[in-house]
């Protein structure tokens, strides 16, 4: 299966609000498959399909970081129906935003509903790095980036840094 080539900031595609998959069929389980692939090659734990240019509601996800015992997840249109008041902070990181990571506050705990591959509605309630992976992820979905939660000044300085190399790059 290919490996897509991952959007990076500050490509504004980063920003798109994605659309709900309105059918599971071939391409959206070979996207899934890919989705995976990219992430486990990129060394990830969690991957939005806009994150490979592609504006559908979908992410993948494995925490267990061990490479001999894969949990990979596929959450298709995943909603956030609960979170709790309690909240924590963890350092977050993302595929689009290479080497750069920083701490991130959000609801400790969520419970999250979404369709299977198999077309199957699911719920999910999560805690730790869980709970925070599906919070990043699904915040892609509505073109949301983890530094969108950092102060002005630190968004700002980020932005600055990743649209300088783009421009050296000569990608933006
Ligand atoms: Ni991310």
């Amino acid at each position: 299966m290919p490996l897509r080539p991952l959007v990076l900031l500050p490509n504004p595609l980063l920003k798109t609000v994605s659309v709900p998959v309105a059918q599971i069929d071939d391409e959206v389980r070979r996207l899934a498959t890919d989705m995976l692939e990219t992430m486990y090659d990129a060394l990830g734990i969690g991957l939005a399909a806009i994150q490979i240019g592609i504006a559908r509601r979908m992410i993948v996800l494995d925490v267990s970081r061990e490479e001999d015992k894969r949990e990979p997840r596929v959450l298709i249109n995943p909603e956030i129906v609960w979170q709790s008041e309690e909240r924590r902070v963890y350092e977050e990181g993302c595929l689009s935003i290479p080497d750069y990571s920083e701490d991130v506050e959000r609801p400790d705990m969520v419970r999250v509903r979404y369709l299977t591959l198999d077309g199957q509605v699911e719920e999910l309630e999560a805690d730790g790095l869980l709970s925070t992976c599906l919070q990043h992820e699904i915040d892609h979905l509505n073109g949301i980036l983890f530094i969108d939660h950092l102060s002005r000044l630190k968004r700002d300085r980020v932005m600055t840094k990743f649209t300088k190399a783009a421009r050296r790059k000569g990608t933006a």
